[in-house]
């Protein structure tokens, strides 16, 4: 059985971000992925601290609620990130997370050792913005996530973005439900997708 970690970085409970998130995952196929969905705002995640201890031992030195990820980005085989854009990035609790990915650029360029990966681990960044579609809101977010899914040996493959949400949420847009769906329901398929609403 195939595994996809989801994790929802909004602060915001069952807003515009988890709504996107949950109607793609309501898509996938429960008989060939096992889904295990993290809601970042429950667990206890230290910010790193540069400490450079993961460069001399390929672990970090805080034992906080980051090791359930770790072990997840190692057995996953899709990754999605969702998190809503505050300041034209990612929210700090998903920042919390990439920065926490240190350990694995350590790992590889420290070190000197091969990270395993499935090789066909994916990842998928879902985002939201409040301001109108005109803002490019999520320009400086895409780079992040970039390098995140790089560090983690995740092959970017889809973005869906949804604009204005402060002034029309997600639930009310037509056509959104049914578009992340079927992106659940086809994301073994090999599609790149770039969607912004
Ligand atoms: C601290 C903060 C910063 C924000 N910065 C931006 C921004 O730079 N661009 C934008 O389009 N919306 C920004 N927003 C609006 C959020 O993206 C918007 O309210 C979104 O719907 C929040 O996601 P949620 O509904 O899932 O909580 C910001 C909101 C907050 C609270």
């Amino acid at each position: 059985m195939k595994k996809v970690l989801a994790l929802m970085g909004s602060p915001r409970r069952n807003k515009n971000t988890e709504t996107l998130l949950d109607y793609l995952l309501e898509g996938i196929d429960r008989s060939n992925f096992e889904v295990e969905k993290i809601i970042l705002r429950n667990l206890n995640i230290n910010y790193c601290t540069g400490c450079e201890h993961c460069g001399k031992t390929s672990n970090c030195v805080f034992k906080d609620d980051m090791s359930k990820i770790y072990d997840n980005f190692d057995n996953c085989d899709i990754i999605i990130l969702a998190s809503p854009i505050y300041f034209n990035s990612i929210t700090g609790l998903a920042k919390n997370v990439v920065d926490r990915c240190q350990r694995y650029w350590s790992i590889k360029y420290v070190l000197g050792n091969n990270y395993k990966r499935n090789q066909e681990r994916k990842g998928i960044f879902l985002s939201v913005g409040g301001a109108t579609f005109s803002h490019n809101q999520f320009d400086g977010a895409v780079p992040v996530i970039d390098y995140f899914f790089k560090a983690i040996n995740a092959n970017y493959v889809g973005n869906y973005f949804v604009s204005n949400t402060d002034e029309i949420p997600v639930e009310d847009r037509v056509n959104i439900k049914n578009e992340l769906y079927r992106i659940g329901r086809e994301i073994d398929e090999h599609k790149n997708f770039y969607l912004h609403r």
